[in-house]
C-alpha cells in the first residue's frame, strides 16, 4: 500500500511541477516567448521575401547615377597576335563596390552596367553586360579589345575604351558603375518551363554566360541549348563557365560551332554535353576538330533544336550573324515576342514582321553637315533602312560617321537636331528632348526630313 502511495505522491508532485512551469511560461513569461517568436517570424518573412522576390533584390542597396567601385581581380581570358605580339583580346573585371554596402542590388541575367573610365583625355562612359549570374559580391564584365577594322587600320584608332580597360585598368583601380540595366534579360525568378536557347557568337557569349548560370542557380532542371559561334578554339573565353554549365544544368547541351577550325579544341572537359561543331553538310552535324568549318546558321539551329517546344531565343553577336538569324527565325515561324536580341552597340536588326507591317512609308533623309560647309548628301530611306543611324552607317562614303554609343536611346550621344517627324519603337531612356532633337539610333523618319551630321 505504502508503495502505491509513494507512487501516487511522485505522480502528483510531476503534475504539479508541470503545471507550475507552465503557469511561468504562459502567464508570467508568455510576452517575453511572444515578442522572441515574433521578431524570429518577421525576421524569416522579411528574409524569405527578400530571397525571392526579383524587386526587393534589386531595391536592396541600389543607387542612381555613378558609384565608386574598384576591379577587385582582372583576369585575361583569351589572348591574340597582333604585329607578331601576343596581346589580351578578352579580359574579365570583377568589380566591388567602395560606396555601397554589400550585398549587391539584384539583377536579370542578360541586364548591362555602365562603366565610367577615368582616361587621361577625360572620362569615358561604355556598356558592357553582366557576364557572371547575380551574386552579392562583385559585378563582372568581360570585355574584348575593339582594334581597328582592318582596312581602316591607317586611318582609325583602337577602341579608345576597351583599350583602357585592358591596358591600364589593374586590381585596385577605381571605376564608376551605374545600377543594372536593361530589357534584353532572362526572366529566371518565373519559372515557364519552357526551353532556353541561347545564341553568341565571339563577344556577345558574356550575357549567355550570365543567364545559364542564373538558371544553373534557380532552375538547374530546364531544357537550355547553347549554341557559341567562334573562328578557332583559341578564341572561346571563359571555358570554366562553360564547364560549370555543362555540369551544373540538368539538361543542358552546348555546341561550340568553329567557322574556322585549325585542328584544335577548345580547353574544355570532355562531356557528353559538350559538342565542338566544325562542319554541318546535308543535314549533318560534324563534332571534333577536323571538320572544313561551320557558321550558326538557321538550319543548323532547326537541325538541332527540332520540334517547336514555345522555345524562347536569344541573340547576341556581330549585327550580320544576327540579321541572319533574326530573319532565319521569323521564317522558321518562331512568334515575335520568343525571339529575344541585343546589339553591342548600334545595329539595323529588324524583325522582318515589323517591317512588312510598317504603317511608315519610304521617303527621304537629308543629311546637313556643318563641318563641310553645311553640304546637303539625300538618301532614301525605307522601312528595311532601320534606323537614322543605321540608314547613315550603309552610306559611309556619303555621310560622316554619325556620333552614337549605347545604340539604344541610353546615352545621349547621337543627338542632333533635325526638322521633320520622327518616331521611336519605344520612348528612349535618355531625356528630356527638345522640340527639334532627335536620337539617330533609335528613331525612324515619318515622311521627309532634315538631320543635322553631329560626327
Ligand atoms: C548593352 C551593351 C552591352 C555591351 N556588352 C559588352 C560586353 O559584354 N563585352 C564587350 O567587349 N563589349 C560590350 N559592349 C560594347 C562596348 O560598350 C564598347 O562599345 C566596346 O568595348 C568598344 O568600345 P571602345 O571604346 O573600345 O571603342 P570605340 O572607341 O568606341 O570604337 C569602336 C570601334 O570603332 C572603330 N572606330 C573608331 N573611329 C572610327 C571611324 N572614324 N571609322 C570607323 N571605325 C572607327 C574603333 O577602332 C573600334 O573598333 C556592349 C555594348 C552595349 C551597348
Ligand atoms: S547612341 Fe546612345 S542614345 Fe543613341
Amino acid at each position: 500500500m505504502s508503495v502505491l502511495y509513494f507512487i501516487l505522491l511522485i505522480c502528483v508532485g510531476a503534475l504539479a511541477a508541470y503545471c507550475l512551469r507552465e503557469f511561468y511560461v504562459r502567464f508570467l513569461n508568455y510576452h517575453r516567448y511572444e515578442d522572441a517568436y515574433l521578431a524570429n517570424l518577421n525576421e524569416a518573412i522579411e528574409r524569405h521575401s527578400e530571397n525571392l522576390t526579383f524587386e526587393s533584390l534589386v531595391r536592396r542597396n541600389s543607387w542612381q547615377g555613378l558609384k565608386r567601385f574598384k576591379v577587385a581581380r582582372k583576369v585575361v581570358e583569351t589572348q591574340r597576335q597582333v604585329d607578331g605580339k601576343q596581346i589580351s583580346d578578352i579580359s574579365s573585371f570583377y568589380l566591388e563596390p567602395l560606396e555601397t554596402p554589400l550585398p549587391l542590388p539584384g539583377f536579370l541575367p542578360g541586364q548591362h552596367i555602365s562603366l565610367e573610365l577615368d582616361t587621361p583625355d577625360g572620362p569615358l562612359l561604355r556598356y558592357y553586360s553582366l557576364s557572371d549570374a547575380p551574386n552579392e559580391q562583385h559585378f563582372r564584365v568581360s570585355v574584348r579589345r575593339a582594334l581597328a577594322p582592318p582596312h581602316l587600320q591607317e586611318n582609325v584608332a583602337d577602341g579608345k575604351g576597351s583599350g583602357f580597360l585592358h591596358d591600364s585598368i589593374e586590381e585596385g583601380t577605381e571605376v564608376k558603375v551605374g545600377m543594372p540595366t536593361g530589357d534584353f534579360c532572362l526572366q529566371t525568378d518565373i519559372d515557364v518551363g519552357t526551353p532556353v536557347v541561347l545564341l553568341s557568337g565571339g563577344i556577345g557569349i558574356t550575357p549567355m554566360l550570365s543567364m545559364a548560370k542564373a538558371l544553373a542557380q534557380a532552375q538547374p532542371k530546364r531544357r537550355v541549348l547553347m549554341f557559341c559561334g567562334i573562328r578557332a578554339a583559341v578564341e572561346l573565353p571563359m571555358c570554366a563557365d562553360i564547364d560549370f554549365i555543362a555540369e551544373k544544368l540538368a539538361n543542358v547541351d552546348v555546341y561550340i560551332c568553329m567557322s574556322a577550325p585549325d585542328g584544335s579544341v577548345p580547353e574544355l572537359l570532355p562531356r557528353k554535353n559538350v559538342h565542338i561543331v566544325t562542319g554541318f553538310q546535308d543535314g549533318r552535324v560534324i563534332e571534333g576538330p577536323d571538320g572544313v568549318g561551320c557558321w550558326l546558321s538557321i538550319e543548323l539551329i532547326k537541325e538541332i533544336v527540332g520540334d517547336d517546344e514555345g522555345q524562347d531565343f536569344f541573340l547576341c553577336g556581330p549585327p550580320p550573324m544576327m540579321r541572319a538569324l533574326v530573319d532565319g527565325l521569323y521564317f522558321w515561324g518562331q512568334p515575335r515576342e520568343k525571339v529575344h536580341w541585343e546589339g553591342f552597340g548600334p545595329c539595323a536588326v529588324n524583325w522582318p514582321g515589323d517591317i512588312i507591317n510598317s504603317k511608315l512609308r519610304p521617303c527621304a533623309v537629308s543629311f546637313i553637315d556643318p563641318g563641310k560647309g553645311n553640304s546637303r548628301v539625300y538618301l532614301d530611306w525605307r522601312p528595311a533602312s532601320g534606323t537614322i543611324l543605321d540608314l547613315a552607317d550603309s552610306e559611309l562614303q556619303k555621310v560622316r560617321k554619325l556620333k552614337r554609343m549605347c545604340g539604344k536611346g541610353f546615352c545621349g550621344e547621337c543627338k542632333t537636331t533635325y526638322k521633320g517627324t520622327v518616331v521611336y519603337d519605344k520612348p528612349p531612356v535618355f531625356g528630356p528632348l527638345k522640340e527639334n532633337e532627335c536620337l539617330t539610333c533609335c528613331c525612324r523618319p515619318d515622311g521627309d526630313i532634315v538631320v543635322t551630321v553631329n560626327a
